[in-house]
């Protein structure tokens, strides 16, 4: 079996792999959460580059030919490294793939006013990632961010719903809109995010688009196996997901099933 790789600090990713098999439900699947190394967002690059590092080799190992970064601190700060130095070196042929891009070619005709915010782990705004690939595409578009490290945490640790989301999810996006009063777009730049939606729905004022990424990285992820046949090919076709987290199994479980609505078979890994 050569499945497809989705890899993530933790459960986020598991916003991008369900739109991922709606899209694409006949290829095999392998998801890797690196839930006991949760957060990558308040981590240093060489920590996340050598964390994501450890993470790609492994699902190498277990057969992948193509991996998904579901992780945009992980896209933001170790995709580029990895595809320069790791990949030559590994195996020329197989292929690494982050967020970032993806969402960012449709916001030009989301926003009207140019104004895009963008919200996601204190890793990924200091990267100046979203800035350097959105002028890359749309150079007249002002982009503001605005770090959330508190965001992610309230996630791995089933507070989606409760109160402490509701004081951390209003006092960031006001600061992120306190920025630039003519925002008429914000991305969620972290894959964890979506699962926090109903609260962000509750403090984004109307009119302005939530942008989640999701169905925009499974729509690039099948225009890229369409433009690339070599690699849909090596990919096997077979519906199956396999789920690996380097946590607990019985954690991994009980939050990846509330965010599924199905259950999981999980199996523990390690990385070094
Ligand atoms: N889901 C990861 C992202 O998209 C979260 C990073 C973290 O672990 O802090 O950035």
């Amino acid at each position: 079996m050569t499945p497809i790789g989705i890899f993530d600090s933790g459960y986020g990713g598991l916003t991008i792999l369900r739109e991922i098999r709606k899209v694409l439900p006949e290829y095999d699947y392998i998801y890797l959460g690196d839930n006991a190394r949760t957060p990558y967002g308040t981590r240093s690059f060489e920590v996340v580059y050598e964390f994501t590092r450890q993470a790609v080799a492994k699902l190498f190992d277990m057969g992948c030919q193509l991996v998904i970064l579901a992780c945009n601190t992980a896209s933001a700060k170790a995709l580029r490294s990895i595809q320069m130095i790791d990949l030559p070196q590994w195996d020329a042929n197989r292929r690494v793939l982050g967020v970032i891009r993806p969402t960012v070619e449709c916001i030009n005709s989301v926003t009207r006013t140019g104004h895009v915010g963008v919200l996601a782990t204190t890793g990924t705004i200091k990267s100046g990632s979203y800035p350097l690939e959105i002028h890359k595409l749309f150079p007249h578009i002002e982009v503001a961010g605005m770090a959330c490290p508190m965001w992610v945490p309230l996630v791995e640790n089933n507070e989606a719903h409760g109160d402490g989301a509701d004081y951390f999810v209003s006092k960031n996006i006001a600061e992120l809109l306190a920025t630039d009063k003519e925002i008429d777009a914000v991305i969620l730049g972290c894959t964890h995010y979506p699962l926090l939606l109903p609260k962000i729905r509750k403090y984004m004022p109307q009119g302005i688009t939530i942008v989640t990424q999701g169905e925009l990285v499974a729509d690039s992820l099948k225009d890229y196996l369409h433009r690339h046949p070599e690699m849909d090919t090596r990919c096997t076709k077979g519906g199956n997901c396999m789920y690996y987290t380097t946590e607990a199994e019985e954690k991994f479980v009980d939050s990846a099933s509330v965010f599924l609505n199905k259950p999981v078979d999980v199996r523990h890994l390690t990385l070094e």
